[in-house]
């Protein structure tokens, strides 16, 4: 934590030197947008990334070729039919426990009020404080086999509902695939203060930045966050890995362990260009490594072993701050500064650059550009959608109208300040199957959240 303090009066000296350049003007992001100075958000990031253009290497199949196929015709059948069955059987341990009750035979177990679907996580849960408490002690009792997810959130409205969302189709993957790698589920809230959702979702609560810190770019509380998780949390998770997500993530399988004790796994972004960024990036390459091993990649999604993580998660942090103040980088890098800040970070691990396993579709979908589901070179299908991308639609053609308001629209950047409705109906017409499957997660999830949906009344 020393290290850490001494970065943030770095820092601050820092903010104090060129905060009169900070304020004089607006500031220019990597696509020539300008920003107003100094209220970054999370939303804002949101719109600058949704106006990238994308690149031509960016589009369908750039790495796996002809393998990238549908899969889905029926995939919003295969996972209606999976939930109905998981119905059933709630139905039927619903049936037992009243019983049990009725004959005054409930056990603490099934008192609970929670909702039954959470007691195999409650379950885990417990099982997880017994097993850190050893992994204090022997530090070889890990889950060789599993991730943890981490998913960092800063509190406001727009983040929340997404993560409400997020947590349930992960907790639909738990059920679905009780044998896969996901293991545990962390929301890390970098706001500093506990929330209504402490009881919905296992959260862990850190710090923010001290005001100004971020120099407005409120993104750079992400590394600090996971910084700070690492060091007081982490002993307490049973997984060997961690899988870092992000709240608009949607799982529609469970991602893979793609990494290893070796290697961790990433998914490409192409707009992360550390090697043609040279000179900048050589500024902060403090252990002289050829610019070509950073990947183009940024921290979410992201498979890493925790020892790796517990590595370069410093780094990250302190170089994200370092990239903020330089005038340079900042101008170059923008909205997506933490990610090379990652990139680079993984490259100053002390025994050498992090090699990176690099997935692309069969990791990430970003609908409506990637249009169908895919599978990667070992047949691996599309674990998370990502619906990073407003939905944009001519409802005569059916087709996605990216930089206009189309006839039919859907943008999670609508909903800064309060819920989306549920029941969204995606006419038939519009093509892309990711964005019908993107709205059916959507809707499903807002469905079962029921009653909970929404903020509670200010008076409770
Ligand atoms: C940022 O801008 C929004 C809308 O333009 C405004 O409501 C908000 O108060 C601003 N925040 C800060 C910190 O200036
Ligand atoms: C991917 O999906 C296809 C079609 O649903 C299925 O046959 C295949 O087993 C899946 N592959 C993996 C690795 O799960
Ligand atoms: C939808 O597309 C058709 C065919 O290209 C075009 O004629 C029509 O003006 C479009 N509608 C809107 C509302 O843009």
């Amino acid at each position: 934590m020393k290290r850490r303090t001494v970065i943030m009066i770095t820092g601050l000296l820092a903010l104090a030197i060129t905060s009169l350049n900070f304020f004089s003007g607006p500031r220019t992001n990597k696509d020539g947008e300008q920003s107003e100075g100094g209220n970054d958000s999370f939303l804002d990031r949101d719109i600058r990334i949704k106006r990238r253009p994308r690149l031509e290497s960016e589009t369908m199949e750039p790495m796996h070729g002809k393998l990238a196929q549908e899969i889905q015709e029926g995939e919003v059948g295969r996972v209606q039919a999976e939930l109905d069955r998981q119905q059933q059987r709630q139905k039927q341990i619903d049936t037992q426990n009243r019983r049990l009750k009725l004959g005054e035979q409930a056990s603490p177990m099934t008192q609970e009020a929670s909702p039954k679907v959470d007691q195999p996580l409650k379950e885990q849960q417990r099982q997880q404080q017994q097993r850190s408490t050893a992994s204090v002690t022997a530090n070889t009792n890990f889950v060789e086999n599993k991730y943890h997810v981490v998913t960092s959130v800063d509190g406001q409205i727009y983040t929340e509902w997404q993560v409400r969302i997020h947590y349930y189709w992960y907790k639909q993957m738990r059920l679905q695939y009780p044998d896969s790698a996901m293991g545990g589920f962390t929301r890390l809230l970098h706001s500093g203060k506990p929330d209504f959702l402490m009881d919905e979702i296992p959260t862990k609560v850190v710090d923010l930045l001290p005001p100004g810190m971020d120099k407005g770019f409120v993104v750079l509380n992400r590394p600090y966050a996971f910084a700070q998780w690492v060091e007081r949390y982490m002993a307490s998770i049973p997984e060997r890995y961690v899988l870092m997500s992000e709240p608009d993530h949607l799982f529609i399988r469970p991602p893979p362990l793609w990494a290893t004790l070796e290697k961790p796994a990433a998914f490409v972004f192409t707009y992360i260009e550390p090697a043609e960024h040279a000179t900048i990036v050589n500024r902060f390459n403090d252990r002289k490594v050829p610019v070509e091993s950073m990947a183009q990649i940024g921290s979410s999604p992201v498979i890493i072993n925790r020892d790796q993580l517990a590595a370069v998660v410093d780094a990250w942090y302190d170089i994200s701050l370092r990239l903020k103040n330089d005038p340079e980088a900042d101008k170059a890098f923008g909205w997506v500064l933490d990610m090379y800040g990652w990139s680079i970070a993984s490259s100053q691990h002390p025994d050498g650059p992090l090699q990176y396993d690099l997935h692309l579709l069969e990791f990430m979908i970003q609908p409506p550009w990637d249009e169908t589901l895919a599978q990667g070179p070992s047949k691996e299908n599309t674990t998370i959608l990502h619906y990073t991308y407003g939905s944009d639609f001519n409802l005569t053609t059916g087709k996605f109208t990216p930089g206009t308001v189309g006839q039919w629209h859907w943008d999670k950047r609508d909903f800064s300040t309060r819920y989306p409705d549920g029941n969204i109906d995606c006419p038939a017409i519009i093509q892309p199957q990711t964005t019908h499957l993107q709205m059916w997660y959507i809707n499903q999830a807002i469905a079962a959240l029921g009653s909970a949906w929404g903020r509670p009344a200010v008076s409770r």
